[in-house]
């Protein structure tokens, strides 16, 4: 059902810091930082050959990051994102065999512009998934 790695996202508590990371260490391309209100973050992309690293920075105290940089003081991995071909299909079999999809459990319009869905860490291997349609 899945195919491709999308991104890895990483939570960040200063994305300009992160971002000079990316560019001046490790010589990677980096996209400008992009503020998300709906989803209440600051994205920026690491374009990679192969993948994309997701940076995402807390928009205000109300974030799902700013809870999750909480509990990671120095940042860290907040999900995987798998691409899958049709979203409502992979959602509805993933469903029939008992995985929980997060929010309400209707795709949202994610930072590429393309239906997204989150999947409960608990029944991934202590991973919070991301799908998103390819
Ligand atoms: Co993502």
């Amino acid at each position: 059902m899945i195919g491709r790695l999308n991104h890895v996202a990483i939570a960040v508590r200063d994305i300009a810091k992160a971002s000079a990371v990316y560019r001046d260490t490790l010589g990677a391309r980096v996209t400008a930082p992009v503020v998300e209100a709906a989803h209440g973050v600051t994205v920026v992309f690491i374009e990679l050959p192969n993948t994309k690293i997701e940076l995402l920075e807390p928009l205000g105290p109300e974030s799902p990051i700013a809870r999750f940089l909480d509990k990671n003081p120095d940042g860290g991995i907040h999900h995987l994102c798998y691409e899958v071909e049709d979203i409502i299909a992979a959602r509805d079999q993933l469903k029939a065999k008992g995985a929980r999809v997060l929010g309400d459990g209707e795709p949202k319009i994610g930072a590429h512009g393309k239906p997204v869905l989150f999947l409960h860490p608990k029944d991934f291997c202590g991973t919070l998934v991301e799908l998103e349609q390819a």
